[in-house]
């Protein structure tokens, strides 16, 4: 899988849009970053809502902000919060992130203390649901 971006710096921006994170209902602000074929990046945070089935996750903010500028070809997503062990996607944006990017891509996963994780889409999401009912 090609890493046009340096991991540092994708991490770097995670962590910022991370501290962007509207979450006063949750107190845990997430980060996210997805990294596009061309080079382009794209962070996002998780947005609460008072209403609470309304918030999204970092993660789909950030592949919905690069699909819809047109990035399709995605290649690597890094996701960060101040949890105890790398954050791990919930079951929504697995399902999200496995419609946009390659089975073996990389998802880094961390923690505010460093910790990293590292799975491809698959492990994350074995059998995703694909729409073969089509
Ligand atoms: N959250 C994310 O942004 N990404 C995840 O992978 C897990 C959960 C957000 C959703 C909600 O705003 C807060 O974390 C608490 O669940």
């Amino acid at each position: 899988m090609s890493s046009q971006v340096k991991l540092d710096r994708l991490i770097e921006l995670a962590r910022e849009a991370r501290e962007r994170a509207h979450a006063p209902y949750s107190n845990f602000k997430v980060g996210a970053v997805v990294e596009c074929r061309d080079g382009r990046v794209f962070a996002g945070c998780n947005v609460e809502n008072a209403s609470y089935t309304l918030g999204l996750c970092a993660e789909r903010v950030a592949i919905f902000k690069a699909v819809s500028e047109g990035a399709c070809d995605l290649t690597r997503v890094v996701v960060i919060a101040d949890s105890s062990l790398p954050v791990s996607p919930c079951g929504a944006c697995r399902q999200i992130i496995s419609e946009f990017l390659p089975a073996e891509a990389e998802v880094v996963m961390m923690n505010l203390h460093g910790q990293v994780e590292s799975k491809s889409v698959a492990e994350l999401l074995p059998a995703p649901f694909n729409g073969s009912f089509l």
